[in-house]
């Protein structure tokens, strides 16, 4: 790409962000109301593909919840078909099913914005006992924890067990369906998400996992086959994301490169969603500037790990298993309980980068976003904003860009050394309220915050595709925060309707340095008592076809 190529193309993400902020006189373009009866399905299928249904799992044997959130020595299981089933399944697969009068639905391990899900998850595996169809690329579909078969490819001379990976891609329409020019916004949210849930499943099973940068949207959509017009000819199209190798073995295993895709047959053919569709050209122009073109802005940077202390897990008896398996978005909290400050550190603690430690040791960028904390019910914090530095480097830009009225004041006792600043005390529960679309979980729970990114700076200088990574950064906070939460023994629920110039304005940001771009929120959570949950997967008991 020429220079003047690049520099449009970050004007056009830049001009999207802006047109998709919602403001309390004017929400970002939508579709006004909700046809339920063309409501794209959210499983995706390929008919004509070999299916192979996935063992799912007996006792769960996986180690204590600790090994989500510190370097582990966790021995690593070899990969058979069983640990691949396991690792779909936490990473991607159902985890309840719900249900009211006569509608029900799934809920899955990964959060998704409207439960709309619009990732989709393709595995790259060796040749393996137990896998009839061999090495290839293979569709996962969470309804009935199934391999679909894609392509097929050469078998290796020896059977590599040391690695495989999964490639993610967003189906757009899917939550442009709700939430209209916003909705690719969301998409990315959820990418993030999935790529830490990846992460996290790994860590359950003594995996690692690394994502791949130099894989450019290009090679992504060959290796995937998502560039089959074919088998995409009634369907709708699926955008490629990113690639992830995981390592079983850290001691074997090579990268798989870009131009290495090696299908020797594609298989099968991509259903149709939904019998409508409503353009949402916005969508498709920010997929295009925000494209991952192959070349150099595509090496990872050194991620920065700061040498923070030792991780502050939350106590918590639960296996890996169990806390993944439980993990739920709140929809309302009971506005009183409070958590005490060692569980808000040790919650916070989860966002940070460390090495070998999960999410962030996958992600190989420095951090760019930090935490802008509203703190309604800590005890031995006093109410008020709060900011939470996930890296000293941004200290000083972000002293000259914020209002000369906020303090900075240090909010921790000496003996805990936290990134923690205080910036103003008072009751801040109306302010978020509002600042969330006027949603009550933002003010209700313990506290909630916003994600802000190092935005125009990183955007110029990595390129338009850098959007995509600040989304997905913030979605991997966010979901350290969900299974932190869990841990700590309160629930999260990720806010992606929010009025973005309103926490600007109150920090005295203007201009594209620094954006919001994803907001949070943590509490005591209250059930809605109408609405049974059951397990995810009754429809595979034995003898259900
Ligand atoms: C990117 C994103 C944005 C979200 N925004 C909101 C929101 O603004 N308000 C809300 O109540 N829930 C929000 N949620 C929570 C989703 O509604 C929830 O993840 C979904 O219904 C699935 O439920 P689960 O998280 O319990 O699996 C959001 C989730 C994500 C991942």
């Amino acid at each position: 790409m020429t220079a003047h190529k690049v520099s449009h193309a970050t004007g056009d993400i830049i001009a999207y962000h802006d047109r998709t902020k919602h403001h309390p006189e004017r929400y970002a373009r939508g579709p006004g109301g909700l046809d339920w009866a063309n409501q794209p399905d959210p499983f995706r299928r390929f008919s004509g593909s070999p299916t192979f249904r996935l063992p799912l799992t007996g006792p769960d044997e996986t180690p204590p919840a600790g090994v989500l959130f510190r370097a582990s020595p966790v021995n690593s299981q070899p990969l058979t078909v069983e640990r691949v089933s396991l690792y779909l399944e936490l990473s991607l697969g159902l985890s309840a099913r719900k249900e009211i009068a006569t509608s029900s639905w799934y809920l899955r391990m990964n959060p998704s914005s409207g439960n709309l899900h619009p990732t989709e998850a393709y595995a790259i595996l060796p040749g393996l006992p137990g896998l009839p169809g061999g090495a290839g690329v293979y569709h996962y579909a969470p309804l009935h924890h199934e391999l679909e078969q894609r392509a097929r490819w050469p078998q290796g001379e020896k059977p590599n067990a040391a690695e495989f990976h999964v490639g993610l891609t967003s189906i757009t329409w899917r939550e442009a369906w709700k939430y209209g020019e916003r909705a690719f916004r969301y998409c990315q949210h959820d990418v993030g998400h999935a790529l830490a849930a990846l992460r996290f499943a790994a860590a359950a099973l003594g995996w690692r996992v690394q994502f791949l940068p130099e894989w450019d949207d290009a090679h992504i959509a060959r290796l995937l086959g998502l560039d089959r017009a074919e088998d995409f000819a009634d369907a709708e199209s699926e955008t490629p994301e990113l690639l992830v190798r995981v390592i079983v073995d850290e001691t074997a295993g090579t990268i798989l490169s870009p131009g290495t895709e090696a299908a020797l047959e594609w298989l099968g053919r991509a259903n149709r969603l939904s019998h409508f569709h409503v353009e949402w050209p916005v969508i498709n122009e920010a997929i295009v500037a925000s494209e991952r073109m192959a070349g150099s802005a595509n090496q990872p940077e050194t991620p920065e790990f700061i040498a923070w202390p030792p991780p502050l897990p939350p106590a918590c008896g639960h296996s890996a298993g169990q806390l993944i398996r439980q993990r739920r978005s709140a929809v309302d909290f009971d506005g009183v309980t409070y958590i005490s400050r060692e569980t808000f550190l040790a919650i916070l603690d989860t966002t940070l980068p460390r090495t070998f430690t999960p999410p962030f040791d996958s992600w190989p960028f420095p951090p760019r976003l930090h935490l802008v904390l509203m703190v309604h019910r800590v005890t031995g914090l006093e109410p008020g904003l709060y900011l939470w530095l996930r890296t000293p480097t941004d200290t000083d830009a972000l002293r000259r860009a914020f209002a000369t009225n906020l303090k900075w004041e240090a909010a921790t006792d000496s003996a805990i050394t936290t990134p923690l600043y205080r910036l103003g005390r008072g009751d801040l529960r109306d302010f978020a309220r509002t600042l969330s679309c006027h949603q009550n979980i933002a003010a209700d729970g313990a506290f909630s915050l916003g994600m802000l990114a190092r935005f125009e700076p990183v955007l110029r200088q990595r390129g338009a595709a850098a959007y995509r990574e600040l989304f997905w950064e913030a979605g991997m906070i966010g979901q350290a925060l969900y299974l932190a939460a869990e841990a700590a023994g309160v629930r999260g629920t990720g806010i992606g309707c929010y009025f973005d110039e309103i926490l600007h304005r109150a920090l005295g940001l203007s201009g594209h340095g620094w954006q919001s771009l994803y907001h949070f929120t943590v509490g005591r959570p209250v059930e809605d008592l109408r609405l049974r949950t059951g397990p995810p997967y009754p429809h595979l008991a034995a003898g259900t076809p």
